[in-house]
């Protein structure tokens, strides 16, 4: 009986475009704590979440005191500078090496996914190396900004470059439009993906759990066509959808994925890409 892994290496090996979606469960094992597993941010302190779903609004109401508060506070997430990818990204970022990962779509902000090596990586969450414009969409580097003088000399908030309109964080809040750009590539890669592996995460935040359904969805239209037989079969892209997760999700419960691989990333991606090779030799 071959395992989840081998049927997974199978999977990716045989798939035409084949993309991952991951989630902060991915990076629990360089240190970064997810939002809700058992030790999660949220999972600790559910007033911090509630009070998360009120910053976008402080923005728009006084971007002057949204940035009071953020530089007043720690980042709930720790020391993201420091942080290092873990196998899991590695993993990942190897898959796209061999031509067979063709994009990332990450929740996370941390970064790690870049840090890893991957190239094409759609920071569905926004980064937070980053700062943006909501209003004309730039995007600056951390660093393009002196924000804590500008705090200092009573300057709050920054001032887009471009269109002069208060700047904030790239990183997006509860409430908050996925950026455009973002939001278009990712749907794109879930409509032309025939694979989606789905890494770490817990998909009950919308719209990123969209994605899978859109990619299901898929797979729906594909098992319509080629039962009415009015299509050629290898005209329908099939579309197979794997997690894999500490613990199963609503994609589990509701069939929107084909299987779960239960346990670590760290443990289980390293695993999936060595048997890929074996496939390949
Ligand atoms: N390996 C596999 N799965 C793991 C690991 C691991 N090492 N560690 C944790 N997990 C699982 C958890 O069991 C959980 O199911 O990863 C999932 C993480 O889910 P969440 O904590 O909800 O994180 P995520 O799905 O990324 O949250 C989505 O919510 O708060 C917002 O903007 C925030 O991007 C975040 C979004
Ligand atoms: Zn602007």
């Amino acid at each position: 009986m071959e395992s989840l892994i081998e049927r997974a290496a199978r999977d990716l090996a045989s798939s035409h475009h084949a993309i991952a979606l991951t989630g902060a469960g991915i990076s629990t094992e360089s240190g970064i704590p997810d939002f809700r597993g058992p030790s999660g941010i949220w999972t600790k302190d559910p007033e911090a979440e509630r009070r998360a779903y009120q910053t976008y609004h402080i923005f728009l109401n006084d971007p002057k005191e949204y940035w009071e508060e953020i530089l007043a506070r720690l980042s709930l997430l720790g020391d993201l500078e420091n942080a290092k990818p873990n196998p899991g990204h590695h993993a990942l970022a190897e898959l796209e090496k061999m031509g067979i990962l063709k994009c990332v779509v990450t929740q996370n902000v941390d970064g790690l996914h870049d840090k890893a090596g991957s190239q094409r990586v759609l920071e569905y969450h926004g980064g937070v190396f980053k700062l943006r414009c909501p209003s004309c969409g730039s995007r600056f580097s951390r660093q393009e900004y002196d924000v804590e003088r500008l705090r200092q000399e009573g300057q709050l908030p920054p001032l887009c470059r471009k269109c002069g309109s208060p700047i904030k964080g790239d990183v997006v809040h509860f409430n908050e439009p996925i950026p455009s750009d973002i939001a278009h590539e990712s749907l794109d890669e879930a409509w032309k993906c025939d694979l989606m592996l789905i890494c770490g995460t817990s998909s009950v935040v919308y719209p990123f759990a969209q994605l899978p359904r859109i990619a299901r969805q898929r797979k729906v239209e594909k098992e319509q066509k080629a039962q009415s037989g009015l299509y050629l079969v290898e005209e329908v892209a099939a579309t197979t959808i794997i997690e894999v997760n500490a613990e199963p999700t609503p994609l589990t419960r509701e069939g929107i994925s084909d299987y779960l691989i239960q346990g670590r990333t760290a443990e289980i991606l390293p695993k999936i890409v060595e048997t890929v090779k074996e496939l390949s030799r």
